[in-house]
């Protein structure tokens, strides 16, 4: 599984990155804007960071002004994938960067039947927001188990990158299930690194050592 980190920060974003950890960057307005740089400085230097996917959303809502906003986007830098959000006039727009070549990830889908349609109009990831689904008490893994029994089923080459991560678990449903992407924050995928055993055993490692040196 590819693992993204969904952040606006760059400071941790290098530290993932240093840590080997990440394939990938996703962004969104609000962690842009929480970043307080102009938004293309701030994807730029991301590119600078992680030679990998980093997705860059437009802000647009009707497919004749997506299509251009994203066409500007994927201009800036090889790697950015256009995120375009899931709503009619955004599978329009989907179909027509995918025509030019341009990569999408579709984003706010909260349903299997939302991401069959991204599919079918070309996106190249599809992102499920399975945190916000457990906020209001719907199991965000149960969207990622049909989507990859429907895309499994058809043949369809969208990536699934699950999105709106929260917990460690989140990554490893994510991972059992199959999905091919996670993108998550950087607090999570620093959790995933602790085990109190291996905290535990190092101490004891340690002061044995100590101990033999004496
Ligand atoms: C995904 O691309 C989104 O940026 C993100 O995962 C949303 O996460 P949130 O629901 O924790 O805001």
């Amino acid at each position: 599984m590819k693992i993204f980190i969904d952040s606006g920060d760059t400071n941790e974003i290098r530290e993932a990155q240093e840590m080997g950890l990440i394939d990938g960057v996703t962004t969104n307005p609000s962690l842009a804007s929480k970043s307080g740089k102009v938004f293309k400085d701030l994807i730029m230097e991301i590119t600078q960071i992680v030679d990998g996917p980093i997705s860059a959303e437009v802000v647009s809502t009707t497919a004749a002004e997506i299509i251009p906003e994203g066409e500007g986007l994927a201009k800036w830098h090889k790697n950015i994938v256009v995120k375009v959000p899931l709503i009619p006039e955004g599978l329009k727009a989907v179909k027509a960067l995918t025509a030019k070549g341009i990569k999408t990830n579709v984003t706010l889908c909260f349903s299997a039947s939302q991401a069959l349609l991204a599919a079918k109009a070309g996106a190249t990831y599809i992102s499920p927001f399975v945190g916000r689904l457990d906020d209001i008490s719907t199991e965000g893994m149960q969207v990622i188990r049909d989507i990859r029994l429907i895309y499994d089923n058809y043949g369809y080459e969208t990536q699934i990158l699950t999105a709106s991560a929260r917990s460690p678990m989140h990554f490893l449903e994510a991972a059992k299930i199959g999905s091919d992407v996670i993108t998550a924050p950087f607090s999570v995928l620093k959790a995933l690194m602790h085990h109190p055993l291996t905290d535990l055993g190092l101490q004891k490692f340690l002061s044995d050592w100590e101990k033999a040196k004496k």
